[in-house]
């Protein structure tokens, strides 16, 4: 039987999905803007709010979907999981209780008190603004600041690397944050370790590291993703094996204590002086991430999402064994004034060897237009980070005026300084 697949979201991680899922599958689409790599691969694309629940069940029913993938966490927030499964569509995504996970901070960190999930640091959970500031003054030692909701990954404010104390205090108390997290601040190299779930079973991916700084060097303000990459191993060149396996016990601890949970489970660990400990975690595939991960995935996407709505044990993974370096191109301005609404050109003929995915662009009759956020990455895959870079950076010249890119993700110079950070950490 042919599968019907319905695809909710329509960035850069979407278009992977597409792409490992076609062909294969008869795939439907849908997301508030028109993104013409996933128009490309899909026999239908509807224009509809990710987080429109019964919409999205109502397009899901018209095209007969046998399956659906959910990519963004707003729509896991706004219970658009909930509305397939309900409606008779299997949907490989959490539904909404379940992707509180990560969807609020503060539920996210009880619970990992709460059922003793390893890697959890200090925490408390405040709804009152000047309690959180008496703790923030009180507290011994730099604290990150968490907005409890989702805020794409630029909430967060931590003391001692972004701001000081006193205008942490300014920050909370001109947002208007209904709870925070307070929590202490974590030093180390960050790295992601997605996992697909279901039926209580856990197939781990490769680690991948993302950088969520605007600029290059590490430097200015949380974007959702920059860009990232993977090595040929599981585990990247700052880390151990043991490590990597560390991470995966993390979200197989996790699954246990959740044990509805359906979809990618993403943790995002910090790697410190004292072992992995969890950043976060993720309900979805991470944008940049899936792109790093879903083209060297050899086992059939869909065989997996296939396993997981009959209940039977999710195949055992096969990756290519290769690296792969993703970067992409955002508008200028972007995250804090991006230019929206400007004509880009975005030429897939001087991509060369580089895979090209789409994001938030809008296309018009008349062309291609930026929205508020990135507008398309390049991959490189090959056989070492290097070479995988070499191929994601030839590929930049596909990005014409009125983009900006961090050139040095994935370059020597850049894994050298996260080695020597990990080294000087462990001593
Ligand atoms: P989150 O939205 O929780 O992923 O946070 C966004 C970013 O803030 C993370 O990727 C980290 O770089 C940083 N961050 C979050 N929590 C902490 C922490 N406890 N210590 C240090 N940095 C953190
Ligand atoms: N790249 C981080 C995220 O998808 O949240």
């Amino acid at each position: 039987m042919t599968e019907t697949v319905l695809l909710i979201g329509g960035g850069g991680r979407e278009h992977a999905i597409a792409r490992a899922l076609v062909p294969g599958c008869d795939l439907y689409a849908c997301a508030s803007n028109r993104n013409p790599g996933i128009v490309g691969l899909a026999e239908g694309f509807e224009t509809l709010d990710e987080t429109d629940a019964d919409g999205v069940a109502a397009y899901a029913e018209e095209v007969g979907a046998t399956l659906a993938v959910v990519g963004p966490e707003k729509a896991l927030a706004a219970g658009v999981a909930d509305a397939l499964d309900d409606a008779g569509v299997y949907t490989f995504g959490p539904r909404s209780a379940e992707a509180r996970i990560e969807t609020d901070k503060a539920f996210q960190r009880r619970f990992m008190r709460d059922e003793g999930i390893p890697g959890c640091p200090d925490f408390e959970t405040f709804d009152d603004v000047e309690a959180a500031c008496e703790y923030v003054d009180e507290y011994d030692g730099d604290l990150a600041v968490k907005p409890a909701g989702l805020t794409g990954g630029k909430g967060v404010k931590v003391i001692g690397d972004q701001v000081t104390r006193e205008e942490a205090k300014a920050y909370l108390r001109e947002s208007d944050y209904d709870r925070v997290v307070l929590e202490e601040r974590l030093v180390g190299e960050e790295f992601t370790v997605q996992a697909f779930v279901a039926g209580g079973g856990l197939r781990a991916t490769p680690a991948v590291q993302d950088h969520k700084r605007a600029y290059e060097g590490d430097e200015g303000p949380n974007t959702g993703g920059m860009g990232s990459y993977s090595d040929a191993a599981a585990h990247l060149p700052f880390m151990t094996e043991a490590d990597y396996e560390e991470a995966v016990e993390v979200l197989e601890a996790t699954v246990e204590a959740l044990p509805d949970y359906k979809g990618v489970l993403y943790g995002q660990f910090m790697l410190t002086a004292d072992g992995v400990k969890v950043v976060e975690f993720n309900a979805r595939f991470g944008d940049p991430e899936a792109m790093n991960t879903l083209p060297i995935l050899e086992t059939q996407f869909l065989d997996v999402l296939v396993a997981a709505r009959e209940g039977e044990p999710l195949p055992e993974l096969e990756f290519a064994g290769e690296a792969t370096v993703c970067k992409y191109a955002v508008p200028e301005g972007y995250p804090e004034e991006p230019n929206a609404g400007a004509k880009i050109d975005v030429d897939e003929g001087s991509a060369g060897d580089a895979l090209l995915y789409y994001a938030s662009v809008d296309e018009r009759a008349d062309g291609l237009y930026t929205t508020t956020s990135r507008a398309f990455a390049v991959v490189g895959v090959a056989d070492s980070i290097a070479a995988a870079e070499e191929i994601a950076e030839g590929a930049l010249s596909a990005a014409g005026e009125g983009l900006r890119v961090r050139h040095d993700i994935g370059t020597a110079e850049l894994l050298e300084k996260r080695i020597a950070h990990v080294h000087e950490l462990r001593g």
